[in-house]
């Protein structure tokens, strides 16, 4: 529309279209052997080297030898039109100035892949009435600069593909009568460009097509951005073919449909629907309405199941076919909802079907629903538009039905029951907005009918429920509790951690070393072995980190961070007798290092030390190492805890001296 290209392409069509082409004249001097009877022909019949027409026509010739035409070299027209010919070898064609090439009505079944290499002045190839099934790919790909009509009418071709993009001038490409039903694009070449601005007439009528596929956009035009006109510059004739007007058509017309070009005068645009019987003879892209584009899915209920592209639903009508249930599964395309009608069946309940989220508009009106899933309804909120319960057998409604808006949900003339569990639909009914009737009755015990409206808890004496009600939370709490008790005696020490780390409730006996006004510098001092770089990394990046970094946080003393200067030794010892817990990481090589040997013994001789010194078991060694001696006796009484207990830091944290949380 940025330009008159349109205008131009309008003619340029309607001049493709009435194009009578002939382009095999007759070049002299002339052979002509036409309407001879003859059954064979060698190169030593050709009189004179120079002819430039030869005409086989009209024989019986059924083989050619390979050098039938060695000795002719300026041959420009061949004719080879009813023969019986069913086989051609690749380099039959000798002669480099080819113009116009017939075979047509000959018993062909294939062609060599290098047949028409080189023949760039040939114009005009007519291999028509043949039985050929299909087309090799190289076929014509070779060069062939000057190819202008070619007609592959009346053979077995079954697929179609993008031959004619590959040539370089305008061309008429005569496919009709073939039995092709699929196009496919296996030529090495997936974009075509039509940079020589040719005209491509394809004609492809009176074929096998007859379900539309919208991967035959890229096979018919290669792959492009604009489909619109693409279909229009190289305009397939798609007319007399038995399409199928179902939802695979959807998409193309839509294209079409707001496509400018769909106004050139051009016929080959005006392909006509087959089926389905009530769209037979309508144009597809100009009488079809895009909601007729509609495909029937099958199901197993003898229902009809109709997906509507451009209504966005999947149509299923089962009116009176008999259920008792609703179906389990229903065939649905993608993003698609349902409109269900399922009026005049025998279905008792309304379930939680997997589709239930999908329902734009249901219709359960005249069957003999007595449950409704609270579950479902539910999941249709928000998505359904329409509810049909009308004639039916309800006397209860599950309270999750008043999500849904009382104007679009039908209950009228079930037999209600004015229960105690059914006050709340009172209110349901009176948010409704005012044109929409509310007269829609309940009975109650005695059988006297109210307006559902009027139905309030008082009227039915419903007071005892709120007693039922506390009884049953009193009930729950005392289950609770119970747990609780349970689980204290079972796990007394792993209870006190959780209600330390939930309540900040410290229920121990607090260790001597915390009663004591110590002058304590660190909360707890780090022994661990720093030659191994898994404990190194783990202690630093993970245990001080957490004990650290996290509220409430402690002051640790790692070694090889805090030391001072002076003597070692004395320097450990010192900080060791300055700190409130001595955590002793061990891991396999612990006791093989000096300094842990000399921090452990020192821990072990330290006063007060009832509470003060943790293990933690760093790995599944240390873990062994604790069963054996020297430390199972050293871990007698004190705690080890492993990073793989449950509860693992919350422990750690109770068992470290106690800190406000600020
Ligand atoms: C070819 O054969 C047909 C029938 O066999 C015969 O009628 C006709 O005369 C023959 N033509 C020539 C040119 O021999
Ligand atoms: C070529 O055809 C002639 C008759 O047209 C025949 O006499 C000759 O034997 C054939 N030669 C070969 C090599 O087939
Ligand atoms: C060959 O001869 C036949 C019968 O005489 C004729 O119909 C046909 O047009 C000729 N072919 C060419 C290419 O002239
Ligand atoms: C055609 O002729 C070639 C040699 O000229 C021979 O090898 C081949 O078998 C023949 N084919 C038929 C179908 O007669
Ligand atoms: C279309 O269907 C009719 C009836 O089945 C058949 O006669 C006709 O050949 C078909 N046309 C094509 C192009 O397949
Ligand atoms: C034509 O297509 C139909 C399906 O659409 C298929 O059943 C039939 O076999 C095809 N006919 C031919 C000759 O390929
Ligand atoms: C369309 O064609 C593609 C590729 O040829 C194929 O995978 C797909 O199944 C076809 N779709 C229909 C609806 O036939
Ligand atoms: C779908 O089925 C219905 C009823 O059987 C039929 O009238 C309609 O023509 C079918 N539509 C298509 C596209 O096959
Ligand atoms: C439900 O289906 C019946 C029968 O087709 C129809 O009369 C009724 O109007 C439908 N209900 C709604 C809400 O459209
Ligand atoms: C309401 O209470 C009645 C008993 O009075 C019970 O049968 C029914 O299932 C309840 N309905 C709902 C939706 O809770």
């Amino acid at each position: 529309m940025r330009n008159p290209l349109p205008f131009l392409i309008v003619l340029l069509v309607e001049l493709s279209i009435h194009r009578v082409v002939s382009l095999c004249a007759i070049y002299l001097p002339q052979f002509d052997v036409s309407i001879q009877n003859r059954t064979s022909i060698n190169k030593s019949d050709f009189p004179d080297a120079n002819v430039r027409t030869v005409n086989l026509s009209h024989n019986l010739i059924s083989n050619l030898s390979s050098d039938t035409f060695s000795s002719v070299t300026f041959v420009q027209s061949l004719d080879l039109s009813h023969n019986w010919i069913t086989e051609l070898s690749g380099d039959l064609l000798t002669f480099s100035h080819l113009v116009c090439l017939k075979i047509s009505n000959n018993k062909l079944e294939q062609l060599p892949e290098t047949f028409l290499q080189n023949q760039v002045f040939l114009e005009q190839l007519d291999l028509s009435h043949n039985n050929l099934g299909s087309i090799p790919h190289k076929l014509f790909d070779g060069n062939l600069f000057g190819l202008r009509v070619v007609d592959l009418s009346w053979n077995n071709m079954v697929t179609y593909q993008p031959w004619p993009l590959l040539l370089w001038r305008s061309v008429y490409f005569d496919l009709s009568y073939n039995k092709i039903s699929t196009t496919a694009n296996n030529l090495g070449r997936k974009k075509f460009t039509n940079s020589h601005g040719s005209d491509i007439t394809v004609n492809l009528q009176f074929n096998n097509f007859s379900q539309w596929n919208d991967s035959f956009y890229e096979d018919l035009f290669g792959e492009d951005e604009s489909i619109a006109e693409k279909f229009i510059f190289l305009i397939p004739d798609l007319r007399n073919n038995n399409w199928t007007c179902d939802c695979n058509f959807y998409n193309i017309a839509t294209v079409l449909h707001n496509s400018f070009y769909l106004y050139a005068k051009t016929d080959n645009l005006k392909f006509k629907c087959y089926n389905p019987p009530h769209l037979r003879d309508k144009r597809v892209l100009y009488d079809v309405a895009l909601n007729e584009f509609a495909c029937n899915l099958t199901s197993d209920q003898n229902c009809l199941v109709q997906d509507n592209p451009y209504m966005n639903l999947v149509y299923v009508d089962c009116r009176s076919r008999g259920l008792t249930t609703m179906p389990r599964s229903l065939p649905l395309p993608n993003g698609r909802k349902l409109s269900l009608n399922f009026y005049g069946n025998s279905i008792r309940s309304l379930d939680n079907v997997e589709y239930a989220d999908k329902i734009e508009s249901l219709n359960l009106s005249r069957n003999a629903v007595q449950f409704i899933d609270g579950n479902a309804v539910k999941r249709m909120n928000n998505v359904i538009k329409e509810l049909d319960l009308r004639q039916n057998s309800l006397k209860y409604l599950p309270k999750e039905i008043n999500v849904l808006p009382f104007e679009t949900t039908h209950v009228e003339d079930n037999p209600l029951s004015c229960d105690c569990n059914m006050t709340w639909m009172a209110d349901w009914v009176n948010l409704a907005p005012g044109y929409r009737d509310k007269s829609v009755q309940c009975t109650d015990a005695n059988g006297d009918g109210h307006l559902v409206t009027e139905v309030t808890e008082r009227l039915l004496n419903c007071t005892n429920d709120i007693l039922i009600a506390v009884s049953v939370s009193l009930g729950v709490l005392l289950v609770i509790i119970i747990i609780i008790v349970i689980t204290a005696k079972r796990c007394p020490y792993e209870t006190k951690v959780i209600l330390f780390k939930i309540f900040r409730i410290h229920p121990r006996d607090k260790y001597v070393v915390d009663s004591n006004d110590h002058d304590m510098d660190n909360d707890a001092y780090i022994s661990y072995d720093a030659s191994d770089i898994h404990v190194q990394q783990w202690t630093r990046e993970v245990l001080v980190k957490k004990l650290e970094g996290k509220k409430p946080s402690f002051k640790l003393f790692v070694p090889e961070r805090n030391l001072g200067s002076g003597s070692e030794a004395e320097l450990r010892a010192e900080a060791m007798e300055k700190s409130k817990r001595i955590i002793i990481l061990l891991s396999a090589h612990y006791s093989k290092t000096q300094w842990c040997q000399f921090e452990c013994n020192v821990a072990e001789a330290m006063s007060e030390n009832q509470g003060r010194v943790l293990y933690i078991l760093y790995d599944n060694m240390a873990v062994e190492l604790s069963k054996q001696e020297p430390w199972k006796s050293r871990m007698n009484e004190r705690r080890a805890l492993s990073p793989d207990d449950k509860l693992f830091w919350s422990k750690l944290r109770y068992e470290l001296p106690l800190k406000s949380k600020a």
